[in-house]
């Protein structure tokens, strides 16, 4: 059996992968008209001409599209269809970043809390305890726009792991920290112990908690009754996943850093991406082109992993952010009717900042006998602030290095004599870039991977939005937490935990 909106197409979408797969991306490469995979959004540029896709396989691809009712699925996500059937809720992500929601009063009291925060000279750092969406987009977004922060210290704590807690509390001062506690049910257990952490460091140096602490949550109720006042809640809606998140009250420690301005330009790049990917026609549109090669590279070429190297040291942590986004997305094994998928949907997102990177595992993707497509992501200039020729030949010399791992990924060096030496080439990749990484030109690259995870999940018809498979893992721990149904584990379980109860002499 096939998954239903491939019938169709996948004989036309397997041949295509079997002629690319015979011939070599170099002959793709100096095809007649090959700047058609080249695909511009303003200053984005995002050049798709390194893919192993020939003009008669994105075609099939666009069949795939019409076939999967993509266009309409889009429609019904930015219309505000409950399109997370599983939790029977619309996808609200993309309402935060209108016109409409920069004039409302929501954001209106928010952004004046931020420029409040930023003024008061008795707030040196800000600490951000929250974690998974509630921690990797502000965080992400934070260290991005590294040459925008004039607003105090931002620090995020995600991890229950207590080093991560203490080694960012013994640099701040009771007296001068504000903690934002960021979850969107508040019900998550590492949050919950690293602000119950935090509120007894507080106690303990005398610092009233219900001043120093705030909440950003959808469970506003159940904020107040753990003891943020609430009038230091700071609400979204409940169809803004957690991997979605950044853009709404989520985002404030990244406001009270950059200020509420420049999150508005972050936001406004946001929009032009989602009024893009709504209205541009299939065949121009970068969100569905992106998406189209997620679903050509994971089941008709196989390829099992995607790689995310931005050439921005200062994006180090984008691709920690596509991780969650995608794979916790798109990780999934039945159809949104509940049907096991014949074939794997997301593909496992790693990756590290180049040229790092380059000096670490790519020799592992020049010449290993797996194959990983990964995209390649540059800004033309650098960050605002690195002015004159010196720091622009610096940077020239890192945008050199993309293009060239690029270039030598997909042509590759035979070598017959010296096998070692031999490179296949036939890697593809995908070069992203832009003018220079400005909160708007951040905005729109943000949501780009936002929309290219949704489409690829309409593609794969999964639910993007849910994340069930997470649930095992807490109440197992929940369980062992409290010692009910300890029956239910294996020995090897029951072992380790009498080893963590034994009393330390
Ligand atoms: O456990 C996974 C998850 O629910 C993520 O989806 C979410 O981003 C994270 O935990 C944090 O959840 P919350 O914001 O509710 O604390």
């Amino acid at each position: 059996m096939q998954d239903k909106p491939f019938s169709q197409i996948d004989d036309a979408l397997n041949k295509a992968a079997s002629r690319v797969l015979a011939t070599s991306l170099s002959s793709l490469m100096q095809m007649p008209n090959r700047d058609r995979f080249i695909y511009q959004f303003e200053d984005l540029t995002v050049d798709c001409t390194r893919q192993l896709l020939d003009d008669d396989g994105l075609s099939a691809l666009f069949h795939l599209a019409e076939n999967c009712q993509l266009q309409t699925r889009i429609d019904e996500m930015f219309s505000g269809a409950p399109v997370n059937i599983t939790e029977h809720r619309p996808v609200q992500h993309m309402s935060v970043r209108t016109p409409d929601y920069l004039a409302s009063v929501a954001y209106q009291k928010l952004s004046a809390f931020a420029e409040t925060v930023r003024r008061n000279p008795d707030i040196t750092a800000v600490v951000n305890l929250g974690i998974g969406g509630s921690d990797l987009g502000p965080k992400m977004v934070t260290q991005a726009l590294a040459g925008y922060h004039d607003g105090p210290v931002c620090h995020f704590v995600g991890n229950i792991c207590p080093t991560d807690l203490h080694d960012v509390l013994v640099t701040c001062d009771p007296e001068k920290t504000l903690f934002i506690v960021t979850s969107k049910t508040f019900t998550t257990a590492e949050t919950l112990a690293n602000a119950m952490m935090a509120k007894h460091w507080l106690d303990q140096h005398g610092v009233d908690a219900g001043t120093a602490m705030v909440a950003v949550t959808a469970a506003g109720a159940r904020a107040q009754a753990w003891g943020i006042d609430p009038d230091h809640i700071f609400a979204f809606a409940d169809g803004i996943g957690g991997r979605y998140s950044l853009w709404s009250s989520v985002g404030l420690s990244v406001m009270i850093a950059i200020g509420s301005e420049n999150f508005s330009r972050m936001l406004a790049g946001a929009y032009a991406i989602d009024r893009h990917v709504r209205h541009a026609e299939l065949s121009q549109n970068i969100g569905v082109i992106m998406g189209l090669l997620r679903v050509w590279c994971r089941r008709y070429l196989q390829l099992p992993a995607y790689g995310l190297i931005p050439y921005d040291q200062r994006l180090a942590a984008l691709p920690a952010w596509a991780q969650q986004l995608e794979m916790e997305s798109n990780g999934k094994s039945v159809d949104r009717q509940g049907h096991p998928l014949q074939r794997p949907a997301g593909p496992l997102i790693w990756g590290v900042a180049g040229t790092s990177a380059q000096h670490s595992f790519f020799q592992w993707l020049h010449q290993s006998v797996d194959i990983t497509p990964i995209d390649i992501l540059v800004a033309i200039q650098p960050a605002a602030g690195l002015d004159g020729q010196i720091w622009g030949n610096h940077h020239k010399l890192l945008a050199i290095n993309a293009v060239a791992q690029a270039e030598a990924l997909a042509l590759g060096a035979p070598n017959l004599a010296e096998p070692h030496r031999h490179f296949s080439g036939n890697r593809p990749s995908v070069l992203i870039s832009w003018d220079q990484t400005t909160p708007y030109a951040l905005g729109r690259l943000l949501a780009l991977y936002e929309h290219i995870t949704v489409i690829s999940g309409f593609l794969w018809d999964v639910n993007s939005f849910d994340q069930w498979g997470v649930e095992l893992g807490k109440q197992m721990a929940n369980q062992l937490q409290s010692g009910e149904g300890l029956e239910d584990f294996s020995p090897a379980a029951k072992a380790f935990l009498d080893r963590l109860n034994t009393p330390r002499t």
